[in-house]
């Protein structure tokens, strides 16, 4: 008996793939159906979604670039350190003198690729038609995942915490300070009160939250870190298994028009 016979009669393999796999169609099926690992994959896919005229394989390739951010961030958090004073060095060493150092280069242009690579998807679902029912939720999840694309590249560009850094902060917060109703100078947050006084002030306003201060400085670099790192990546995986599941369940991905 081979040693591959022998490992598919072992009870390990036999508790992970309960049912044996065998070449014909329906014993195929029955085996992703079964087993947790392959259920990811469909029983079936039509010929017309694994071509790349179609799809332009910009989803697949939107969460590849994904992942690619996850494993090279993971890496860099090993070295990076979100202080101001340390940061900036910390990016120049990893560049210049750390082994391995090219995770960085890899992780920023990932980055720019993720961001073009996710307009160019949006743009494959819009022309191919594909954001009309019954894919009108998954189009809706998709903008949340685009908003969280780019709140990933913005809270990254600041983690160098050089000058581009400082004024990209700056310049962002003090857009959200003048947002509607969210920003003490934004239209409308006047008018949230209680007991006469205003809610909305330098002190309690959206972009006192995302600083942490009223002034940018390592409070802020420190929550722009923990978002980057913990809070989006989250939040992205969750919404991608979403969006995945909704592919699935909204009849696959839309034909040729
Ligand atoms: C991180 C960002 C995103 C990832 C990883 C992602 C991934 C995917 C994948 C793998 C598919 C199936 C294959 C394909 O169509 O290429 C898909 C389909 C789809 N995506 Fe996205 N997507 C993202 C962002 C977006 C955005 C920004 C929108 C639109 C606003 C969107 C709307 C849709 C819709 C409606 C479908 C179904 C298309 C069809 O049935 O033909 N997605 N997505």
């Amino acid at each position: 008996m081979s040693w591959l016979a022998k490992l598919r009669q072992s009870r390990v393999y036999q508790s992970i793939f309960r049912v044996p796999i065998l070449k014909d169609r329906r014993h195929k099926v029955l085996v992703i159906l079964s087993t947790f690992v392959l259920h990811v994959h469909p029983v079936t896919i039509p010929r017309y979604a694994l071509r790349l005229r179609h799809t332009w394989c910009m989803g697949g390739l939107a969460f590849f670039l994904f992942l690619v951010e996850v494993v090279t961030g993971v890496l860099l958090m090993f070295y990076y350190r979100p202080v101001p004073g340390m940061a900036y060095q910390d990016m120049w060493e990893l560049r210049s003198s750390v082994t391995f150092g090219i995770f960085r280069e890899v992780h920023r242009w990932a980055a720019h690729a993720m961001v073009i690579v996710v307009i160019l998807h949006m743009l494959r679902v819009f022309l191919t038609g594909s954001y009309r029912p019954p894919r009108e939720f998954n189009w809706v999840i998709g903008v949340a995942l685009l908003v969280l694309t780019l709140l990933l590249s913005f809270t990254g560009y600041l983690l160098p915490w050089d000058q581009l850094s400082l004024w990209a902060a700056t310049v962002g917060t003090n857009m959200v300070a003048a947002s509607p109703f969210v920003g003490c100078e934004g239209p409308g947050s006047q008018w949230i009160t209680w007991h006469g006084s205003p809610l909305i002030t330098r002190q309690s306003d959206l972009r006192y939250f995302l600083l942490g201060s009223s002034q940018i400085d390592d409070v802020a670099l420190n929550r722009f870190y923990v978002w980057h790192c913990i809070g989006l990546p989250i939040l992205m995986t969750f919404l991608c298994a979403l969006h995945f599941w909704r592919v699935r369940k909204d009849g696959r991905i839309s034909g040729p028009l």
